[in-house]
């Protein structure tokens, strides 16, 4: 028996995109654009930041395992504390979830080319996984309901999809539901709900809390705090009660709460920030196309693009950071041919547009 299982040894550790640092100095550039981690341009909330500094002077204090911020939400969507978890992201909370319910025997099924944090941590504890190919860049769900087995155990659903952008509605949620049997859970990975909400079509997840639900969200996003690592998720009371059983129960760290609670409460933060993005979706949607740049339509605060073949793509990525502009690049999520980019400040969008028209023309 190898030290290693087969399936930990075939798997590659998550690549962080390069850093602007590194870019800076390796192509000698004075400024560099990161549009490569769907993060939010103006930085984190002040209010978060000022609160994250206040509780830093308990570091010497056990967290409280996210009790406090468990309340907040609960108070916020009208729920019980029972239904409520808290985690170091919401990636946290999917590596407790996948310990607390796969067995060997049982199976993942999601979409192809899936978000990769997901994929990593399922494929990670070595259970069979399961895809279906999307549809004209969308989940699709009548594939995926034909999909279930006896062994499916976890169905994952990122809506809005990263790193597609886009969305499934409420209508198809509904239809594809009644083909998932009780014993199958669902995640429903929300973590770019706040830019999708006011989208009429879009499902809000609070609407339909069935017993085999979990939602996630995170502050990583809108709220600016993705490197303080702190996700939330909602659920029937007896599966959040099981997976605190297993979470690691120091988890969220106490600054992370704080900062989260704070974020929460900083409405003009979250207003500005949106505001942002739906100016610099519209933006890099439009201009792209205008190069000649096929975009898929987008729900969340990134697009993706897809080029002709890996080739194309892969030359587009050098070309753009030679000139500053740090996009993502898609092969470890396994769409090679397709790169995505994050909405930045007005300034950054101009200038990523700008980089990719002059790669175009190369
Ligand atoms: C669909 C999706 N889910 C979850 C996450 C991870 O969020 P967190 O920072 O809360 O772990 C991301 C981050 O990019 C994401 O795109």
């Amino acid at each position: 028996m190898p030290l290693v299982p087969p399936y930990i040894a075939s798997l590659r550790p998550y690549e962080a995109g390069r850093s602007a640092e590194e870019v800076k100095r390796e192509h000698g550039l004075a400024s560099v654009v990161k549009l490569a981690s769907n993060e939010n341009p103006l930085g984190p909330s002040p209010r978060a930041v000022a609160a994250l500094c206040k509780a830093s002077s308990e570091l010497n204090l056990y967290p409280n395992g996210g009790l406090d911020l468990r309340r907040v939400l609960a108070a916020a969507f009208d729920l019980k504390v029972e239904n409520v978890i808290a985690g170091s992201g919401s990636e946290g909370i999917m590596s407790t979830i996948i310990r607390a319910f796969l067995c060997d025997e049982d199976e993942v099924l999601t979409t192809e080319a899936a978000f990769i944090g997901f994929q990593v941590l399922a494929r990670s504890r070595g259970v069979k996984y399961r895809t279906v190919p999307y549809r004209d860049w969308h989940y699709d769900l009548p594939a995926l309901a034909a999909g279930i087995n006896e062994n499916t155990k976890i169905i994952y659903l990122a809506n809005p999809n990263n790193p597609t952008g886009t969305i499934f509605t409420r209508h198809e949620f509904d239809d594809f539901y009644r083909h998932v049997p009780e014993r199958v859970l669902i995640i429903l990975d929300e973590a770019y709900f706040e830019y999708a909400k006011d989208n009429p079509r879009y499902p809000d997840s609070m609407h339909y809390r069935y017993d085999n639900v979990i939602t996630l969200r995170t502050f990583s996003k809108v709220y600016g705090l993705a490197g303080a690592r702190i996700g939330y998720g909602f659920a029937h009371e007896e599966l959040i009660a099981n997976l605190l059983k297993v979470k690691l129960p120091f988890e969220p760290s106490t600054t992370a709460q704080a900062a989260g609670i704070a974020a929460l409460g900083d409405k003009e933060f979250l207003h500005r920030s949106l505001e942002l993005n739906v100016r610099g979706l519209r933006f890099l949607t439009s201009a792209l196309r205008e190069s000649g740049y096929t975009v898929v339509p987008s729900d969340a605060n990134f697009v993706m693009l897809v080029l002709h073949d890996a080739g194309e793509a892969a030359g587009l990525f050098e070309r753009l950071l030679a000139s500053g502009v740090i996009v993502r690049p898609l092969a470890s999520f396994g769409l090679p041919q397709c790169l995505r980019v994050s909405t930045g400040t007005d300034e950054q969008n101009r200038r990523c547009v700008e980089a990719f028209a002059a790669a175009r023309s190369v």
